[in-house]
């Protein structure tokens, strides 16, 4: 792998992800890790992170000089871009000239292998109030700043170079262009974390765990359980059962993409759990929506115990497959292993005498890489590009008491705005859309020449990365006033549509 050591910033993932769209493996490792230990990974390349410290600062994390005398092609970026500097006999000094943003970076005439060929000014996107004054012996400086005079360089004959800007933030110019030319031309690694190398690797190593023995999937319609799912179906075929519970609260269309769509293009055997009218009958009458949830965690497990007993009856049931994805990985620290479970994270807590190992391929991946192998496995469209979509689904989107009748309601407006937004080609813009019912509240509307006495829906479409923070997304106003036509016209009970245009925080992106 490429291994990007953190420093403590936010930076570490995107600069895994960024070597990954070069199609290079990388794995990001924390900065306390002794370099002993980062050469047992087999390092191709050490990338340094950029990170809130400053090099003279007491406690600083350092790089241990080490690491330079290994051979391996070493990348530093910002913060670690002036450690490097230090560590190899440059100088970092508190010049006074901070700089916070977009600056201009200016190409020397010798713009070496990084920078050759790419504009003589470019805006870059910098975070630093120290700066390298001097370079280390044996490095070109290619760049400047009017914040910094060393900017970049790089030691051709060393394989190293580094940059004071973020060449990962989208904000820097041709950022992705210097991170490659790192990779291939100074590091001279070939590209090859391809979607069917990622597969091929999966498969062997989920036969190697699973053996012979037999798997079972809970598929919850989303992407992450799609795909694990499918990679261990091709790993081991029958050996896997799936589990699909529909509770009766997913959007229109969405179990008949699990039940039809899935099954006919993974061929995977699929238990399906009916138990809508076991959900809704819990949920009678409730309407807070913290009860909701407990409501639904404990029928969920109930439901999914049940059947994983009656799946575990006829065979030798060992593996549980779980859809965890790297970024939950390496923020709970990064741990190994594939310990027994008593609780499971999507799943809800399953009791403890059914106990599996995990099978997680998704363990190393980051989301887009889980997208792209699932077109790779010929999963559809729909079910691979699907916003995020909580587990308690629709009754969490309806503000009051569920029922059958406003569910489909519900789902009436809610498949208008999604068609709406899938037709002005806005998918992949906004991260998540729901449609909410005020299943309590009425006003009174005109329609024709009657008086109508109906309930409102918000639509609440958010742009976000990670979902901790979101904003409203400002989607065009056609766009907004076909789905507000529609939804008032075709759902009868529907006859007011607003916008919320609150970000979080102060609001959720879910209403409950
Ligand atoms: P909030 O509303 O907290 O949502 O801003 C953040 C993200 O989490 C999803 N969400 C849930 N997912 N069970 C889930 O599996 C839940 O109870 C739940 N509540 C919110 C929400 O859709 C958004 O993506």
């Amino acid at each position: 792998p490429v291994l990007v050591v953190d420093y403590g910033a936010q930076y570490a993932q995107l600069i895994a992800r960024r070597v990954r769209e070069a199609k290079v493996y990388s794995e990001i490792v924390p900065h306390t890790m002794p370099v002993k230990e980062m050469l047992a990974k087999d390092p191709v390349a050490i990338i340094l992170s950029g990170g809130p410290s400053s090099v003279y600062e007491a406690g600083a994390p350092q790089v241990e000089s080490d690491l330079f005398e290994t051979g391996v092609p070493v990348f530093g970026i910002c913060y670690g871009f002036q450690a490097m500097a230090k560590a190899l006999g440059g100088t970092v000094a508190h010049t006074g000239r901070r700089e916070f943003g977009g600056t201009e970076l200016r190409v020397a005439p010798e713009a070496g292998v990084l920078l050759r060929d790419l504009p003589a000014s470019l805006p870059v996107w910098m975070s630093h109030g120290d700066s390298v004054t001097e370079a280390p012996a044996g490095f070109t400086v290619t760049a400047a700043t009017p914040g910094a005079e060393v900017a970049a360089f790089e030691d051709l004959a060393g394989r190293r170079a580094g940059t004071q800007f973020h060449p990962e933030v989208g904000h820097t110019a041709h950022g992705q262009d210097m991170l490659t030319r790192f990779l291939y031309d100074i590091a001279g690694i070939a590209p090859s974390w391809t979607s069917d190398n990622i597969i091929d690797d999966q498969v062997a190593a989920i036969r190697a765990q699973v053996g012979d023995k037999e798997v079972i999937c809970g598929l919850s319609g989303g992407v992450d359980s799609a795909v694990a799912a499918a990679l261990v179906h091709k790993a081991v075929g029958d050996q896997l059962t799936c589990v699909f519970v529909d509770h009766g609260l997913l959007r229109a269309g969405e179990a008949e993409q699990v039940e039809e769509d899935y099954v006919a293009a993974t061929g995977v055997k699929l238990k399906v759990v009916d138990a809508a009218d076991r959900f809704l009958t819990a949920l009678d009458g409730v309407t807070d929506p913290e009860q909701k949830r407990k409501i639904i965690g404990r029928e969920f497990i109930r439901v999914f115990e049940q059947a994983a007993r009656e799946i575990a009856a006829e065979g030798d049931v060992e593996f549980l497959v779980q859809g965890t994805l790297y970024p939950d990985v390496v923020e709970s620290g990064g741990g190994t292993g594939t310990a027994n479970i008593k609780s499971h994270h999507n799943v809800g807590g399953l009791p403890e005498d059914l106990k599996f190992s995990l099978v997680e391929p998704l363990r190393t991946l980051f989301k887009d890489e889980v997208r792209a192998l699932g077109t790779a496995l010929g999963l559809p469209d729909p079910m691979v590009w699907r916003h995020p979509f909580p587990g308690p689904g629709l009754a969490i989107r309806i503000i009051g008491a569920v029922s059958h009748d406003r569910l489909e309601v519900l789902r009436a407006a809610d498949q208008i705005a999604r068609e709406e937004l899938t037709a002005a080609g806005l998918d992949r813009d906004v991260w998540q859309f729901p449609v909410v019912l005020l299943a309590d509240v009425r006003s009174v509307g005109v329609q024709g020449d009657g008086r109508t006495y109906g309930h409102p829906v918000v639509l609440r479409p958010v742009s976000s990365e990670d979902a901790m923070t979101a904003d409203w997304s400002r989607l065009p106003y056609e766009l907004l006033a076909r789905i507000s036509t529609r939804i008032t016209n075709e759902v009868p009970e529907v006859n007011r549509v607003v916008l919320d245009i609150t970000s979080k925080p102060p609001g959720t992106i879910e209403w409950e």
